[in-house]
């Protein structure tokens, strides 16, 4: 056999390893893939719900089961810590550790659709290497030529070494980081577990003269009487203490509170921009590889991937351009509810502001919270968008407008001219995974009541993305949090006819920076990738 050897252009360069330890699904439903790296990992059956201030709802049977499963396949490797307070010394050190390109099955010779593995040595400060892992690695790669860029993923072998597998698509060079050493995450998670409150709320109540605003939460601690504003259709729990001299019914306004740190002595030294906090970790040789064009495997792993600044997805739909005259196109005589965070509000804003045909109706309704809508009158264009309930960090809500996603699914009639939108992800990252599940149970439910009496409707759904992390971002919401719930969004929905807009991947394989609100040209795509799945492709 006769290999050829395709010279490539010079400076491109392979920057596709992006290190992550979520399970990859397939980009049309949410399918596991299959042939993709098994995430070793030790069960944590430890709930992170303080039963002695968070009180829920009991599940039924089923979902309990589910609940507990799905607890169990997100768990995160548990790691011996070591007794004593935290010593920053003895945590990965991204500077003392490094990566190494493995040789592969064709002896250091490479093609398009072979899997790169990389290995990846943690030490410590001292330049000790690790014996234990836990620690949580991404990595950024594009080739900035090609405006290329994929995602990998990642395999803790629970011994301070860790693979990364990637598609070889195109030539680059690879970049890995620490986000989290496992000490800051095991931080992390006790936060969750003794102050799931450390973002507080607050509501302001008011009849006639009188008013008084209280402290709410999702889990309230119980030293005065509560007033109980469980949802009764969606379960979803809400509480907050009751005035002194109003009474529950007068509640008009969510307020957000604040936000209460309470690290211990050295915590946060685990937590530094410049040290251990979204560092890169160097190649210990080279970090590219040279390829041997040709080869027709298609790719596995990864949802899609940049070439030349467009994200090709692999699967389920090919990703068409549009531009303002085909969204409009796209979108004639169609109903698009979007419902969720400042994620999904984005993608609002941007048909807002690139479509000329879609004119804002003004609902004089909180720009942050919605609802808000656009109109294209002559072209019988609706586009409309909700915040999703509460735990809300937004302020100055009318608590008349707190509705739960499952609830507003529940009003529509649906039909092939009806789109459905859904992100949920960035306001709950600080609480119990329970209170995230069951919300996310509930939407299932609304999804699977909607698509049974309206098959023809489109669901969307888009996952979390990293984002910039400082201390305080840190401890209000990781992209640890973000990773977990981005697993047990696509563990809840998985084998349901909706289609997931990767925003986990198409953040992470782009050059642009980590952001909790990413960049026009992510966006761009983004929307692309929807207006795809409304308006595949003709045959033919
Ligand atoms: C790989 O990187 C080295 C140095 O970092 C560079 O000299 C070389 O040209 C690169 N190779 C390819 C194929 O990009
Ligand atoms: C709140 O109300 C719900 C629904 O009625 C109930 O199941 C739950 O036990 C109540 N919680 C508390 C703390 O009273
Ligand atoms: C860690 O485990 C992996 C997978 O079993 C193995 O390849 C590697 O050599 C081990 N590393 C050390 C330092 O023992
Ligand atoms: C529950 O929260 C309290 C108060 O923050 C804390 O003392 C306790 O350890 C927590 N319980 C668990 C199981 O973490
Ligand atoms: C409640 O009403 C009593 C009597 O009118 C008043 O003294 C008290 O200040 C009020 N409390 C609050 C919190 O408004
Ligand atoms: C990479 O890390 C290993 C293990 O800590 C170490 O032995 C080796 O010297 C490092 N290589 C470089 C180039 O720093
Ligand atoms: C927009 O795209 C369509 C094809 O999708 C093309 O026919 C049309 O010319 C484009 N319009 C502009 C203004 O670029």
């Amino acid at each position: 056999m006769l290999t050829v050897v395709i010279k490539p252009p010079k400076n491109i360069q392979i920057m596709a390893l992006l290190l992550y330890l979520v399970p990859l699904f397939s980009v049309h439903t949410f399918q596991p893939k299959v042939n993709s790296p098994i995430f070793t990992q030790r069960v944590s059956s430890d709930p992170d719900v303080n039963r002695s201030f968070c009180t829920f709802q009991p599940l039924s049977p089923q979902d309990a089961l589910e609940e507990r499963l799905i607890l169990d396949s997100t768990a995160w490797p548990e790691t011996p810590l070591l007794p004593g307070p935290i010593s920053l010394e003895q945590t990965s050190d991204p500077a003392h550790s490094n990566f190494t390109i493995l040789p592969g099955r064709r002896g250091g010779q490479w093609r398009v659709g072979d899997q790169l593995e990389v290995m990846i040595q943690t030490s410590d400060f001292k330049g000790r290497p690790k014996k234990s892992g836990g620690d949580f690695l991404l990595a950024r790669l594009h080739n900035r030529m090609l405006e290329a860029g994929v995602a990998g993923q990642v395999v803790d072998h629970l011994n301070g070494s860790y693979s990364a597998v990637f598609s070889l698509l195109w030539e680059g060079d690879a970049q890995v980081m620490l986000v989290h050493p496992f000490e800051a995450i095991s931080v992390l998670d006790r936060l969750t577990r003794e102050q799931p409150d450390r973002i507080y709320f607050k509501s302001l109540f008011r009849s006639g003269s009188l008013s008084e605003a209280t402290m709410c939460n999702v889990c309230l601690r119980p030293t005065q009487p509560l007033c109980n504003y469980t949802d009764l259709r969606t379960g979803d729990p809400w509480f907050c203490y009751k005035p002194k001299n109003l009474s529950c019914d007068a509640r008009i306004q969510h307020i957000r509170g604040g936000y209460i740190q309470n690290l211990k002595a050295k915590e946060e030294t685990l937590f530094q921009s410049r040290v251990n906090m979204k560092v890169s970790i160097r190649a210990s040789g080279p970090s590219n590889v040279t390829l041997k064009v040709k080869s027709n495997t298609v790719p596995s792993g990864p949802s899609g991937y940049y070439y030349q600044g467009l994200w090709r997805a692999l699967s389920g739909t090919t990703v068409r351009q549009f531009n303002t005259s085909a969204i409009t196109e796209c979108l004639k005589g169609k109903v698009v509810h979007m419902y969720g965070d400042s994620t999904i509000r984005q993608w609002f804003e941007f048909l807002k502001a690139t479509v000329p045909g879609l004119k804002e109706f003004d609902l004089h309704s909180s720009k942050q919270s919605g609802p808000l809508m656009v109109l294209d009158y002559a072209n019988n264009i609706l586009v409309t968008f909700r915040c999703h309930g509460p735990p809300l960090r937004f302020s100055n809500i009318p608590t008349r407008e707190f509705r739960y996603i499952a609830n507003e699914l529940d009003g529509l009639v649906g039909g092939i001219n009806s789109v459905v939108v859904i992100g949920i992800w960035s306001h709950l990252g600080t609480f119990p995974m329970a209170i995230y599940i069951r919300r996310l149970q509930s939407i299932r439910r609304a999804v699977v009541r909607l698509l049974d009496r309206a098959p023809g409707t489109l669901v969307v759904m888009r996952t979390a993305n990293p984002k910039a992390l400082t201390l305080y971002e840190t401890i209000t919401n990781s992209d640890w949090f973000s990773l977990q719930r981005d697993k047990v969004l696509r563990a809840v929905f998985k084998g349901m006819n909706v289609h997931l807009i990767d925003a986990w991947e198409m953040t992470l394989a782009h050059h642009l920076p980590h952001s909790l609100h990413p960049q026009p040209p992510i966006i761009k795509n983004m929307i692309n990738h929807i207006l795809s799945y409304i308006c595949p492709q003709k045959a033919g």
